[in-house]
């Protein structure tokens, strides 16, 4: 963890904790917490975002609160800044879940959403297209070692996904999420964060959940739900963590990281990854941040 990251990490969650004793809603502070990390840039989300082999960032977000189980989501979006923004206006403004790619963008420009700078596309000369094809070449390669050995893993590059959890003073669940992806990813891919189920998921039946980590694992076990399903079943944050992460392990040797919350206040920070920056309000009311959660004997993988 950088200072800066852990800077970051504090000044979203003081924005969050301001926010929710001015009454603010669950949905409104976890987007505006994921903002301030967006902004950064010290993250794999907003303006840190990876960029695709073709060198384009696409970037995925959803959001979701768990009283009328509204949610909202985008996909390959490039171009702007917030793309959890564009997700809770797809959730407020539309009938639909979820918006991909280049009409995504378009609905984000339509609302005026902040764009990053112009950044010139050198993908069409002849040089640039060598390259491309050299890399997906080396990713197929890398993929098919994955699909061979069964494990699942990305390299990191040291920024991360985020995401949030928040409960409101009406007793609303809210979690979103926020990326740029994976550090090698052919063109086009998307990852768990926009997939409702998959990176996020929230009930006020159950809790909020908000996930990181390699998002084939975290797709093939549809873990958001899964661990949403515990919590609803009457288990406590950290057991419904610990076992659904422990699930990606065995039967994926995927890692992964969660923020986990319930209607009644519990929550969980876990994961098997090494290491995972996040933070919470403490007692005290101010946010205290580590990037080391489980202790080593409850740490599932390595
Ligand atoms: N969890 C982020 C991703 O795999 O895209």
């Amino acid at each position: 963890m950088t200072v800066a990251q852990a800077a970051c990490v504090e000044a979203a969650l003081a924005e969050g904790h301001r926010l929710l004793m001015a009454g603010a809603s669950a949905l409104s502070v976890v987007e505006e917490a994921i903002r301030v990390l967006e902004d950064s840039g010290h993250f794999n989300a907003g303006r840190g975002s990876n960029r695709q082999l073709d060198g384009v960032r696409r970037m995925d977000a959803s959001i979701m609160e768990g009283c009328e189980l509204k949610a909202g989501a985008v996909a390959s979006i490039e171009r702007i800044i917030h793309p959890i923004t564009a997700a809770r206006l797809v959730m407020e403004k539309t009938a639909h879940v979820l918006l991909v790619g280049q009409s995504a963008s378009r609905f984000a420009d339509y609302f005026g959403l902040e764009r990053a700078p112009r950044v010139k596309r050198t993908a069409g000369s002849q040089a640039n297209q060598l390259k491309l094809r050299a890399g997906v070449r080396r990713t197929l390669r890398l993929h098919r070692a994955m699909m061979q050995t069964g494990r699942l893993r990305a390299r990191s590059l040291g920024k991360e996904t985020v995401g949030a959890v928040a409960l409101d003073l009406s007793g609303t669940v809210a979690a979103g999420a926020s990326t740029g992806g994976v550090d090698v990813m052919l063109p086009g891919r998307v990852g768990d964060t926009p997939l409702i189920g998959c990176g996020v998921y929230a009930d006020n039946e159950a809790g909020a959940v908000s996930m990181t980590g390699l998002g084939e694992s975290i797709i093939r076990v549809a873990v958001a739900k899964e661990i949403s399903d515990l919590l609803a079943s009457g288990l406590s944050p950290a057991v419904s963590a610990n076992q659904v992460l422990r699930k990606v392990a065995e039967r994926l040797r995927g890692a992964a990281g969660v923020l986990v919350l319930s209607p009644d206040g519990r929550f969980a920070i876990r994961h098997s990854t090494p290491h995972m920056v996040a933070g919470v309000i403490g007692r005290d009311g101010r946010p205290h941040t580590q990037d080391r959660f489980a202790s080593p004997r409850e740490r599932l993988i390595q």
